[in-house]
């Protein structure tokens, strides 16, 4: 039988682990992912979250090992997309007295239409619900990622119930970020951020603020809806959202990402890259034929220089490369000040490498240089012509 894990008296982690999961959204979860939901045994038996529905027996069944899921008094849906409020109509079914509170307005509106009228409490930042020995507040943080989020602040257990923020798509037999691989997690944590929060960085921000404002000793844990807990190393979540995923910074970093046909546009791609070393800048080249986009959008997130290449086909990109630019363009904040350049090689007419600049345009990046094509293979002229323009482009 399945069971619950306690992670503080009372309070137990009932959730499902999706081991096999490899895909959300056309995002590659290597790893795995969670659906965490949270039991707290109080005067009002209170359920913090469900699982995606196709996890509704895992849910169940861990819940059981603590008290008959009929008891349950209060359930509470930070967040309304499925893998986590997916469960909503059975935990209804067999607990039809249990009370939902869900973020007002978006969260009822968006639980009714997902659900039906389950008969939702609204709450707002501010508002706060007691369930005996515990008062729970909520905190709204809308569009981190959805606009009906908000998180769930335990005074009592000193625990942040925050939902899709500072998560982790990660499966691990291991509850507690101490009992991880600090690397691997924080990488993993990167790697959601990058995928799942980036374009609403601003709002993000935000809810890290809120978070802090309170208080130093307000946290001993942070419960998120995906991954690991994170028991020992909360300072370390909240400061890599602060200095790294929110801060908006880019670094002096490179990122060359392209596709070749016959190795052309790859030569361009490897002088780029030539030239960034040459210029003391870090750089990295990703073939969109073996790397996935959301592991390409990983190492994008603190580049401040982007070069994006594709030979013409058919008198468009390569298809991987506009595959990848609608997804770089639909995660990257406009306002991120990054520095690109469109390259590579063509036949009879440069469209291809032409649309890329397009779109990055299109996508907000600043584009001193025109771009660069080159007609068939490149000489040596050619590619050190493209070492010359990156010196140009860092100067
Ligand atoms: Fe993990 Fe936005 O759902």
């Amino acid at each position: 039988m399945l069971s619950a894990v306690q992670i503080k008296s009372d309070v137990y982690w009932v959730g499902a682990l999706d081991w096999n999961a490899r895909e959300f959204h056309g995002y590659t979860t290597e790893a795995g992912i969670t659906y965490n939901a949270y039991l707290i045994l109080d005067e009002k038996v209170t359920l913090i979250d469900t699982a995606k529905v196709t996890f509704k027996d895992e849910l169940i069944e861990r819940i059981s090992s603590v008290i008959d899921p009929s008891k349950i008094d209060v359930l509470i849906a930070n967040h309304v997309e499925m893998d986590h409020s997916g469960s909503t109509p059975l935990i209804h079914e067999l607990a039809p007295g249990a009370q939902i509170y869900c973020s007002a307005p978006q969260g009822v509106k968006n639980m009714t239409a997902h659900y039906g009228d389950l008969g939702y409490n609204g709450v707002k930042t501010g508002d706060t619900l007691c369930i005996g020995k515990r008062t729970l507040a909520f905190v709204q943080t809308p569009m981190v990622h959805w606009p009906d989020n908000m998180v769930t602040y335990d005074a009592y257990d000193k625990i942040l119930f925050s939902n899709d923020a500072f998560g982790q798509h990660f499966a691990s037999s291991a509850r507690f970020d101490d009992e991880n691989d600090l690397c691997e997690i924080m990488h993993q944590a990167r790697k959601y951020y990058a995928n799942i929060v980036q374009p609403y960085r601003t709002q993000a921000a935000a809810a890290v603020k809120a978070v802090r404002s309170l208080g130093p000793d307000a946290l001993d844990m942070i419960c998120p809806a995906h991954g690991v807990i994170w028991r020992s190393h909360v300072e370390d979540i909240l400061r890599a959202y602060e200095e790294d995923f929110v801060s908006g910074v880019v670094r002096e970093r490179a990122l060359v990402v392209y596709d070749s046909m016959w190795h052309s546009t790859e030569k361009i791609a490897r002088a780029l890259v030539d030239g960034f070393l040459a210029a003391g800048i870090p750089a990295q080249l990703m073939d969109l034929k073996e790397n996935h986009i959301s592991n390409v959008m990983d190492v994008f997130l603190d580049c401040k220089y982007v070069c994006v290449g594709s030979p013409t086909l058919n008198s468009q990109m390569l298809p991987t490369v506009a595959s990848f630019l609608t997804y770089m363009k639909g995660l990257s904040p406009k306002n991120d000040n990054r520095v690109g350049l469109a390259f590579g090689s063509y036949g009879w007419a440069p469209l291809g490498p032409n649309n890329v600049g397009k779109e990055l345009e299109a996508a907000g990046f600043q584009l001193p240089e025109k771009t660069f094509a080159a007609n068939w293979i490149p000489g040596d002229d050619q590619l050190t012509a493209a070492r010359d323009l990156v010196a140009r482009l860092v100067g």
